[in-house]
């Protein structure tokens, strides 16, 4: 949930931490610190420093990058050795003296932290005992007093000893004003990774905080503990054995992690999503022909099956109850959807030919993975979904399918939903091509059919103005509620999630058919209705739905197939999507609704790339 960022080198590293905190703001941005390392010759700050000797620097102020970055404006805080966090505030209001770094004592360590310390009351209740002075109401600041209990010299090794105290998580970062030429590191159950640079290396939470400086990444395991220099970096594990691991490259390009003209990241992600799924689709879908080579399950394996769980969180589990439906549809496969937060603790069965499929973005929700090792220790196969390469449910899977959607910066998910509706749609043709339970004129319908998805997608996006203009109309409603049924019922879901996300509108997701069963008495004429009424089997109950809301005062948007004109009879605003088979009208009707939500919400003046209260990448539980 916060960023980190971490540079040893022989440049001065003042910018490369703020250009990377900037590049993770997207994880928290609530607070923003940084802490050099610098010679202070003489006395500083009442301190006493001998000559050549190095001291502590800090910088950290409430409120997003650009108020540290007012803060350290003629200041001449800079060095070759520093890190830089972003915090997403859980113990402690987003404070400038809650904000990370912390340091110890004596201010000769300094600490950033991404995690939970969930014994921490009793920690920091003992190092009072000992005469610790705590100045935050952060979990995080005993970790730099617990370092400087164990310090004997070696940072390290106070580091292993401390993972072994703390439970919770974290990935930690520590500067020592002891020994200036070192970095050390920890991970437990937070993202963290090592950059290797051609003048120094970094540590970050994500890969899109240094890839202007490399490509080259180590992933640090769980109980790992890290040392870094600006030549090298030696991996160990808790009881200090060394590792090692071979670095990998990454494909993502830095004007992938730019907005590129775009006025925020999430337009210009919603407008990379005829990419996005081209690219997901590449390999898989060649010339009419699927292959799934990744799913790593044969023939036999797949017809055995007998019952498959989905989970995911938020967005994500929207893609799975679109994936429950195709694969039910077409392979004939009961399919259980469950949202991660609650898998683990009702005892959940696991069946013996059942396959469990993960469905992640970021590859690091902490809830989704808790999910998958309560499956695993249940004996369950785990196949994960996720955008992330070498993240940490894609390690923790038997199997991994990514989507090819890049790097997605906008804390609302956009190209990687579509991306995730992607592979549901072809693992359900494969589920069902292997079982030989529909028929191949089907699947080759089907497959021609996406095949031509990403212009039909760009067509939209053309059109993007006339959403603009009906979001113009709509931004000043209090209450939306989107309805669909079928394959319109994830589309409606995920529709009001991304308008209460970045608008901070009431919306509400709903089964048209459950309308009358409650919450048709919200409606009023301060109610704008999205209904999603695609020309599909269920089209004629949609538009007796919508009779149902309009009589009572709605202002009623569609989201209806070209050339459907008895649809305008029945709407106040209509926006057409190209004609594509029912299944397929998902991601077709999802790409307006994510351009309404960007509109309103600018409307309302509102940060869309950062909303309030939320995080891209939730590692707390
Ligand atoms: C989507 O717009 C949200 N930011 C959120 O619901 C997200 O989908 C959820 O936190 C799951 O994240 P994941 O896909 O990375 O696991």
């Amino acid at each position: 949930m916060c960023g980190i960022i971490a540079y040893v080198g022989e440049k001065k590293c003042r910018g490369i931490i703020i250009n990377g905190l900037k590049r993770l703001e997207y994880r928290g941005y609530d607070s923003a610190g940084i802490a050099v390392l610098m010679k202070e010759d003489g006395k500083k700050n009442n301190r006493q420093f001998k000559p050549d000797s190095y001291g502590i620097r800090i910088a950290k102020q409430a409120g997003k990058i650009a108020e540290l970055e007012k803060l350290i404006k003629g200041s001449d805080i800079d060095g070759c050795v520093g890190i830089g966090h972003t915090r997403w505030a859980t113990h402690g209001a987003p404070t400038q003296i809650n904000a990370h770094p912390h340091m110890d004592c004596n201010s000769k360590i300094a600490v950033v932290h991404n995690g939970i310390i969930e014994n921490y009351a009793e920690l920091k209740e003992e190092l009072i005992s000992k005469g610790h002075k705590f100045v935050s109401e952060t979990d995080t600041e005993v970790i730099p007093h617990m370092l400087e209990e164990f310090n004997n010299g070696d940072l390290l090794i106070a580091m292993q000893k401390l993972l072994k105290r703390i439970k919770g998580s974290g990935a930690i970062v520590a500067l020592n004003s002891q020994v200036p030429d070192e970095i050390i590191a920890a991970r437990i159950a937070s993202p963290l990774i090592i950059g290797i640079g051609r003048d120094g290396n970094f540590l970050a939470s994500d890969m899109p905080a240094v890839l202007e400086h490399t490509k080259n990444f180590i992933i640090v395991n769980d109980f790992e503990t890290i040392r870094i220099k600006k030549d090298s970096i030696e991996i160990f594990d808790i009881d200090g054995k060394k590792i090692t691991r071979e670095p990998f490259k990454a494909n993502w390009s830095i004007t992938s992690a730019e907005k590129s003209g775009y006025e925020d990241f999430m337009l210009k992600e919603i407008f990379e999503q005829p990419f996005g799924v081209k690219e997901t689709m590449r390999g898989r879908l060649i010339e009419g022909q699927l292959d799934f080579k990744e799913l790593n399950m044969t023939s036999e394996q797949i017809r055995s099956l007998e019952k498959i769980h989905i989970i995911a969180c938020g967005t994500s589990s929207h893609a799975a109850l679109l994936g429950k439906q195709l694969i039910e549809k077409w392979a004939r496969i009961p399919v259980e959807v469950e949202v991660s937060s609650e898998y683990r603790y009702k005892d959940p069965i696991v069946e013996k030919n059942c396959l469990f499929i993960a469905i992640t973005q970021s590859g690091e929700t902490i809830d989704t993975l808790a999910a998958i090792r309560e499956a695993r220790s249940k004996g369950a196969r785990i196949v994960s979904i996720t955008n992330v390469v070498g993240s940490t449910v894609a390690r923790e899977s038997d199997a991994v399918i990514y989507t090819h959607a890049g790097p997605e910066i906008g804390v609302c998910a956009t190209k990687t939903f579509t991306a995730q509706m992607i592979v549901m749609y072809l693992v359900a043709i494969y589920l069902a091509k292997e079982t030989g339970r529909l028929d191949q004129e089907k699947i080759k319908e089907i497959l021609d059919e996406l095949e031509i998805l990403p212009n039909k997608i760009q067509s939209m996006l053309n059109n993007s103005e006339q959403i603009k203009r009906i979001a113009d109309q709509l931004y000043k409603y209090k209450t939306f509620l989107f309805l669909g049924r079928l394959f319109g019922l994830p589309v409606a879901l995920e529709g009001a999630l991304k308008l209460k996300e970045v608008s901070y509108i009431h919306a509400e997701g709903y089964a048209a058919g459950e309308m009358k069963h409650g919450p048709i008495a919200l409606t009023d004429t301060n109610t704008t209705v999205v209904s999603i009424v695609p020309r599909d089997s269920v089209y004629e109950k949609m538009l007796s739905n919508i009779e149902e809301v309009k009589s009572r005062n709605a202002t009623i948007l569609s989201i209806a197939t070209e050339g459907d004109i008895q649809i305008s009879r029945y709407s106040n605003y209509v926006f057409y999507v190209p004609k594509t088979i029912e299944e397929l009208y998902g991601i077709l009707t999802i790409v307006p609704l994510q351009l309404l939500s960007y509109y309103i919400a600018k409307n309302l003046g509102r940060n869309v790339d950062q909303p309030r209260n939320l995080a891209k990448s939730v590692t707390v539980e």
